[in-house]
């Protein structure tokens, strides 16, 4: 089962998702339905949760580990707030290319910058309490990594959005149930959701959406840091 929930439970709530407003949006996830294309992209219910966040959040600036096609941005981009900015990060060429393509396309070269590069040489040169979201969505076996740098650049009652934290599923089982090439990554997913979720700095929950997604808040201080 490559689902976390029923099927017939996650079939009827995707087909409540509605038709996008941006035709690249559309374009993207039509070519994906008809399997044209296979890009990773989030899954229907993720975007309209992601949709429902942002819309309370009006988030000026975005920061985004694991950019693919573009398809999340360009999604995210119309929750901003005026002047609002994405970052986003993506280390193959591939989705490089698609991704330029489609925030060309959708005329948001002004709105998201995409950062060429793996994120582990990237995240350490963004400024510190810069970002009111940062939605990472890249390799789950580098979460429990890249964490540190995550709160560092949130701002004070900053959110942090963790995809596909379940991995289908497998992140519940014991290890020994485990094929023996996932186990890094199924501990490593463990160790980041057990961090996120006893770390003073934190407040978050985890949630069986999509593929499993974690809400971290950001404790404290003074907004305008
Ligand atoms: C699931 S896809 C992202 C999907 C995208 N957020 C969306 O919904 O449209 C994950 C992407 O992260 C990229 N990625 C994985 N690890 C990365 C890293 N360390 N640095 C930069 N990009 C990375 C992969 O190349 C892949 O394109």
């Amino acid at each position: 089962m490559s689902e976390i929930n029923y099927s017939y439970i996650v079939e009827y709530i995707r087909a409540l998702h509605p038709v996008p407003s941006s035709s690249i949006l559309l374009e993207i996830e039509n070519k994906i339905a008809r399997e044209i294309e296979h890009w990773p992209i989030i899954k229907p219910e993720v975007a309209d949760f992601i949709k429902v966040l942002l819309s309370l959040i009006k988030p000026t600036h975005i920061l985004e580990i694991g950019a693919a096609v573009g398809y999340s941005s360009i999604l995210m981009s119309e929750f901003l707030n005026k002047d609002g900015h994405i970052t986003t990060i993506e280390r193959f060429p591939y989705m490089l290319d698609r991704a330029k393509d489609n925030i060309k396309k959708a005329n948001l070269e002004e709105t998201i910058t995409l950062l060429e590069g793996d994120a582990s040489d990237i995240l350490p040169t963004l400024a510190t309490h810069q970002y009111d979201l940062i939605f990472m969505d890249c390799a789950k076996g580098q979460y429990i990594h890249f964490l540190p740098e995550c709160i560092r650049l949130l701002k004070p009652n900053g959110l942090l959005i963790t995809d596909n934290v379940l991995h289908k599923g497998t992140v519940a089982r014991s290890r020994y149930l485990i094929d023996r090439r996932q186990r890094t990554t199924h501990s490593r997913l463990r160790d980041f959701l057990w961090t996120i979720t006893h770390c003073d700095e934190l407040r978050s929950s985890v949630l069986p959406v999509g593929d499993g997604i974690a809400l971290s808040f950001k404790i404290g201080g003074n907004t305008n840091d």
